[in-house]
C-alpha cells in the first residue's frame, strides 16, 4: 500500500494488511516472505537495494517495524529480542548522571535494571506516585532528563492520566516515557496524549500467543528515532526474521484479541467482586488484566493447584488465561517492605484473561477458590 492509501484506513484495516503487496514485484505474496539471508549483493560501489546487513535493517523486520508505528501513531519503530532489550534500548539515550523519575508501581524487571543502571553506571532514580502533578513538578530537577511510567500500573491497576502528565514534562522540558504493554495502542496511544517514547513488551498482547519473545520502542519525533536507531545498529539486540513474523502474523489480530480479553475480564470482574472467597478485585476500567486479593481463609497453592483450565505461569497477554503471584514472581526481588507499601502481599493473584469462552473461566475459578478453602 502506499503512505497516502494507508493514511486513510482504519487501524483494523492496516494490521489485516500488513506485509500485503511488499512483495508484489516478485510473487505477489499476500503474506510477507521471512528473508533469512543476512548478506546482501550490491550492484556495484556505492550501490544498495537497502538492505546491507540484518543488523541494520532487515526485510521482514522492516515490514513488522513500519507496521508498529503505524499503531503507535510514531515516526519509527524498532522491533528487538525482548521487552528488557527494548527498555534498555531507551537508556542508551541518557548519560552517567542523568536522573530520570520513575512511576512507583513497575514491572519488577524495570526496578532491576534500574538497580543495575544506578550502581554500574551511576545514573539517578526518583520515584513518583503517578497521580500528584504538583509533587511531579517538584520532584524535577536540573538533572532530571526523562519520566518513565506504566499505566495500568503492575501488579496493582493504578491508572496515570497521560495527558496531564505530559502537560507537566513539556512544561519542564523532560522527555515523557511509556510502558504500555498492558493497554496497547488499541485502547491507549501515549504519543497521541504527549508521550515522546513507548515502550513494549511484545511478548505479551502484541505476540499474544505465548510463544513469542520479543520488545518494540516507537518515537515520536525524528531525533529520538535517529539516536535510538544508532544505538540499537551499534548494540545489537535485533528480533530475529522467524519472530519478526510470527510477531507481524499476530498483529493481524490484535484489535479482536483485544476486544476478547476485555470482554472477558469485565465479566470475570463482576463473578470476582461476588465471590465470598475472594477481599478486593483490582480493575483499571479497560483491558484484560485483573489482580484481586484472596480471602484470609483460602489457601494461594492449593487455589493454584485446582485451576484446571487457567495456567499458574509467569506472563500474560497471551490467548490462554494465566494467574500469576506477584510477591514470589515478577516482584520477587524487591524488598519485603517494598511489596508491603505497594499492596503486593502474598495473597495477591494476577489474572491475565485469555480467549476462552468466559463461562469457563468463571465455573474454574469457583471451582479452585471452593476447593483451596483452609
Ligand atoms: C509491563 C512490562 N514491561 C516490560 C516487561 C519485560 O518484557 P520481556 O519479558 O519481554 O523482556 C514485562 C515483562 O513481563 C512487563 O510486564
Amino acid at each position: 500500500m502506499t503512505k497516502s492509501t494507508t493514511d486513510q484506513l482504519h487501524i483494523e484495516t492496516l494490521l489485516a494488511q500488513a506485509g500485503n503487496r511488499t512483495d508484489d514485484d516478485k510473487t505477489g505474496a499476500i503474506s510477507a516472505p521471512i528473508y533469512l539471508s543476512t548478506a546482501y549483493r550490491h550492484a556495484g560501489l556505492g550501490q544498495s537495494t537497502g538492505f546491507d546487513y540484518p543488523r541494520e535493517a532487515q526485510p521482514t523486520r522492516c515490514i513488522l517495524e513500519q507496521t508498529l508505528a503505524q499503531l503507535e501513531h510514531g515516526v519509527a519503530a524498532f522491533a528487538l529480542t525482548s521487552g528488557m532489550a527494548a527498555i534498555q534500548l531507551v537508556f542508551t539515550l541518557f548519560h552517567s548522571g542523568d536522573r530520570i523519575i520513575v512511576s512507583d508501581d513497575l514491572y519488577g524487571g524495570s526496578y532491576r535494571f534500574f538497580d543495575l543502571l544506578h550502581d554500574h553506571y551511576h545514573l539517578e532514580f526518583a520515584v513518583w506516585d503517578g497521580q500528584d502533578q504538583a509533587a511531579l513538578a517538584q520532584l524535577i530537577d536540573d538533572q532530571t532528563v526523562a519520566l518513565w511510567l506504566e499505566t495500568p500500573s503492575n501488579p496493582t491497576m493504578k491508572v496515570i492520566d497521560i495527558a496531564a502528565t505530559a502537560k507537566t514534562t513539556q512544561a519542564q522540558g523532560i522527555k515523557l516515557i511509556v510502558d504500555n504493554t498492558f493497554y496497547t495502542p488499541l485502547i491507549q496511544k501515549p504519543l497521541d496524549l504527549g508521550a515522546d517514547i513507548v515502550v513494549h513488551s511484545a511478548t505479551k498482547y502484541l505476540a499474544g500467543h505465548n510463544d513469542v519473545l520479543a520488545g518494540a520502542v516507537v518515537a515520536k519525533h525524528q531525533a529520538d528515532a535517529d539516536a535510538l536507531e544508532f544505538n540499537l545498529v551499534t548494540t545489537g539486540a535485533v528480533l530475529d526474521p522467524f519472530d519478526a513474523w510470527l510477531l507481524l502474523r499476530s498483529l493481524k489480530t490484535l484489535p479482536l484479541r483485544i476486544h476478547q480479553h476485555e470482554a472477558n475480564a469485565q465479566t470475570l470482574v463482576k463473578t470476582l467482586g461476588q465471590d465470598p472467597h475472594v477481599d478486593k478485585v483490582l480493575y483499571p476500567g479497560r483491558g484484560g488484566m485483573i489482580s484481586f486479593y484472596l480471602a484470609e481463609n483460602v489457601d494461594v497453592d492449593q487455589f493454584l493447584r485446582a485451576l484446571k483450565v487457567i495456567s499458574f505461569a509467569e506472563s500474560l497477554g497471551g490467548a490462554e488465561s494465566l494467574v500469576t503471584v506477584p510477591a514470589v514472581q515478577t516482584h520477587a526481588d524487591l524488598t519485603e517492605e517494598a511489596r508491603q507499601a505497594k499492596g503486593i502481599t502474598p495473597n495477591l493473584i494476577r489474572l491475565s484473561t485469555g480467549l476462552e469462552n468466559v463461562a469457563d473461566l468463571q465455573a474454574d475459578l469457583a471451582q479452585a477458590l471452593a476447593a483451596a478453602v483452609k
